[in-house]
């Protein structure tokens, strides 16, 4: 292993920066040659790839983002752009690549390594949808932000005597509005792994109004669908006035919470050790507060599993 090439891809999540800060460092602390990698695998399969030194990582590990950009990238689904990228692969003599992402980058990574290519994976998206670790990098600065807005959100519903939906990202998995549910005191919330009961959310709008309550938060996972058409039947069936805020993109930025910068740190650290130690085709990932790493295929086999007693606790903390 004497070229190490890292590259982000899919969905930003905060704590990229401090992983190939990390990969940055341990390479060369091991004098090995490291390859940036551009915009994910669009910057592969378009030879966009420059030698990165200890200062290209300096003053990263707080800021969000990722300062390698990221894309989504359908060429590299095709048999001329993945050809196109193995030939960039040998061209810059990569002898292993470090890919950081979700599901749909794990499936780039996958691809590459039965071609032959050492690849390590790490995990990284705010969605912490991946079954095989307990937690992906980005996960917990997402949350945060949310119960940031949450916060500002109650306020306002406060003021006004308003049920207030927010809808926080997660694309089909529903942790985000579970985690930052809890933590912003929500009434209610909606998430895609467990089938709801408008009637009840509407129950627990009016009980809350009848004992006093002036504030309602009714926090919902994108996957269960149009955040407007829960809000219209709230303010039917409950009378009470009711308003959308969609979080969106904001959930995605910002400087990462410790926990990121650590996780970012220690994975890109284990990520260069493995490709040192002739391992690849894994994917990093934690489990009991330890750094794992598993095959890529065992990972891909793994579903994640819903935490339904954290989400069965917050119903009656809500109450
Ligand atoms: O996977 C991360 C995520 O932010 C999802 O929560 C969301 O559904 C999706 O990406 C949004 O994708 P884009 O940035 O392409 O709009």
């Amino acid at each position: 292993m004497k070229t190490v090439g890292i590259l982000t891809s899919g969905g930003d999540a905060p704590g990229m920066n401090a992983a190939i800060r990390s990969v940055v460092r341990t390479s060369i602390f091991n004098k090995l040659k490291v390859m940036g990698i551009k915009q994910g695998y669009n910057g592969l399969l378009n030879g966009e790839v420059e030698e990165m030194n200890l200062s290209s990582v300096a003053d990263i590990i707080h800021r969000g983002g990722t300062m390698l950009r990221s894309a989504r990238c359908d060429e590299f689904t095709t048999e001329e752009g993945f050809n196109k990228a193995l030939n960039v692969i040998e061209v810059f003599g990569i002898d292993g690549l470090i890919v950081l992402g979700g599901d749909g980058t794990f499936k780039g990574a996958k691809k590459l390594y039965d071609a032959g290519i050492p690849v390590i994976c790490i995990p990284c998206t705010i969605d912490n949808d991946m079954g095989y670790t307990d937690y992906s990098i980005g996960f917990m600065t997402a949350v945060e932000t949310a119960v940031d807005a949450i916060g500002k959100i109650r306020d306002t519903s406060t003021s006004h005597g308003r049920a207030n939906v927010v809808e926080v990202m997660g694309r089909g998995c529903g942790d985000i509005a579970l985690y930052s549910g809890l933590s912003g005191g929500a009434e209610s919330i909606i998430v895609p792994e467990v089938d709801f009961d408008m009637d009840e959310v509407c129950r627990r709008v009016i009980q809350g109004r009848n004992r006093g309550k002036l504030h309602h938060i009714i926090v919902i996972a994108e996957g269960i669908g149009n955040a407007y058409e829960v809000s219209e039947e709230i303010e039917e069936k409950t009378g009470a006035e009711t308003r959308v805020t969609i979080l969106g993109h904001i959930q995605r930025g910002g400087s990462p919470t410790v926990f990121d910068r650590i996780m970012g740190s220690k994975m890109g650290n284990r990520a260069v050790e493995l490709l040192i130690a002739n391992k690849s085709g894994r994917a990093l990932g934690i489990k009991c507060n330890e750094i794992i790493d598993i095959s890529i295929d065992e990972a891909f086999k793994i579903k994640k599993e819903f935490d339904i007693n954290m989400y069965n606790m917050t119903k009656i903390l809500s109450i």
